[in-house]
């Protein structure tokens, strides 16, 4: 199993070209389900996440092709001939975001068979909400022997457009609702939708498509249904988190200095994340597509909660208790959207973080240095702040199970490396 080992300490200084956003790409790679015809796209990031989701497409019929040798952020994907529309088990298990795939299936071929997502370090999170939205546009589904089995309600020929609102808002559930919609017949309204940039790219290309919606980037999209969408090509919307994950990385770096150019970055995007690292001191100057960050002195413990976009995101919480571990005072930080987001504090503290767990917040002491140690990342966003943790540690830093940091980051540590960390990946 690979490790990453870090010798924290030196100071971070170049351009890092930001990727196209995970949790976009997802989506949008499902989406090409929807036509017969070929969807290109762009700024595909090169992750574990995608080649799961790309498998998953690729056995039901799904044919993908990487028209440029050598560069796997174009694509082109056929969904022409779909032989079967099944997500089994043993591929959905390891991704939950493959339940992406059932809105899609369901509204094209009427029938579809997604095995239910089982258990997830960070929370229960159960899919009941896209169920129930689904029900609402007709569909009979069952679960049995752990898959969900949906199809047209009896005597229809599609989904049938419904008014939806979701219990809480959440972002695969409004995003697996929305491709639903788009070839239901008459009009559906998703109230309550996520409003995630990810959402709104999806929607965009949807519209590239044929698709009627209105009310993008709201929580109430509304979709007039189409009988058939045609293909399209699209470049996925850089990725906010991996972009924030680098801001942290430099803001940790303190008094040893970083100056960071984040390049093809979407700074609108990350209002809540560059109002929090100002206040922690981090100097940020952006333009449309980049952004300069620069620090020399000791970051200062910055407080808050997690909450749905355009709030601070769940998926920036670790990669800021990193920060705040070494920060000039004492920060409290709330987690709302999942109930068991904390692991890496446990790790944290290992390094030398005093960080204390009190229900659903963590309040943490900043300490004047970590110091480096063997640690294990639990899920994507835990490992991502034992990587920025590691780089200021002083030491030698080894973090275990790097898989979870592949699912959903393009080459993190080549491109730490290329501005000054010194990081390596060992067997
Ligand atoms: N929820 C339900 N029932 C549902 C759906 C959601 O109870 O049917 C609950 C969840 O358990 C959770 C809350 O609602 O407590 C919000 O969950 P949401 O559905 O919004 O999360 P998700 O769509 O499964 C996406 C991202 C996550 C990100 C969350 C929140 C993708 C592929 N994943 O997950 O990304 O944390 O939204 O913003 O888009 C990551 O990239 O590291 C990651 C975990």
């Amino acid at each position: 199993m690979d490790k990453l080992r870090i010798l924290g300490g030196q100071a971070l200084a170049g351009e890092i070209q930001i990727a196209g956003a995970k949790n976009a790409a997802l989506p949008i790679l499902c989406a090409a389900l929807l036509t017969d015809q070929p969807v290109q796209l762009s700024n595909l990031p090169d992750l574990q996440d995608v080649r799961t989701i790309l498998k998953i497409l690729m056995q039901m019929g799904l044919k993908v092709t990487f028209p440029k040798p050598d560069d796997r952020s174009v694509v082109i994907l056929d969904a022409s001939d779909i032989h079967t529309p099944e997500a089994s088990y043993e591929l959905v298990k390891t991704m939950r975001a493959s339940i992406l795939v059932l809105g899609p299936l369901l509204a094209r071929f009427g029938r579809a068979k997604v095995s239910l997502p089982g258990g997830c370090a960070i929370g229960a999170r159960p899919v009941d909400q896209h169920i129930k939205g689904l029900k609402a546009m007709g569909a009979a589904i069952s679960i049995e022997h752990g898959y969900i089995q949906a199809s047209f309600g009896e005597g229809h020929k599609a989904l049938q457009g419904a008014k939806i609102v979701t219990d809480m808002i959440t972002v695969t559930g409004t995003e697996n609702l929305l491709m639903a919609a788009v070839l239901a017949q008459g009009k559906t309204v998703l109230e309550n939708a996520a409003r995630e940039p990810e959402v709104t790219d999806l929607a965009e290309l949807l519209v590239k498509m044929g698709a009627k919606i209105s009310g993008i980037g709201t929580d109430k999209l509304v979709i007039e249904g189409v009988a058939k969408l045609h293909g399209a090509q699209h470049a996925v919307i850089a990725d906010r988190i991996e972009t924030g994950t680098f801001m942290c990385a430099a803001a940790i770096m303190g008094e040893t200095g970083a100056d960071l150019l984040l390049k093809n970055a979407r700074p609108d995007t990350l209002d809540a994340v560059i109002e929090k690292l100002r206040e922690a001191g981090l100097s940020i100057k952006t333009g449309d597509n980049w952004i300069h960050v620069q620090i020399k002195q000791r970051p200062k413990a910055v407080s808050f909660r997690t909450s749905e976009y355009p709030a601070f995101p769940t998926d920036m919480q670790a990669q800021f208790m990193a920060m705040n571990a070494i920060a000039q005072g004492s920060s409290r930080v709330t987690e709302t959207i999942f109930e068991n987001r904390f692991m890496h504090v446990q790790e944290l503290n290992r390094l030398g973080a005093q960080i204390a767990i009190e229900g659903n917040t963590a309040m943490t002491e900043g300490v004047n240095h970590l110091s480096g140690a063997i640690v294990m990342a639990t899920d994507l966003r835990a490992s991502a702040s034992l990587v920025i943790a590691g780089l200021a540690a002083q030491g030698e830093t080894i973090v275990d199970r790097i898989y979870h940091l592949d699912r959903g980051y393009d080459r993190m540590e080549r491109k730490l490396a290329a501005v000054g960390a010194n990081i390596s990946r060992i067997q």
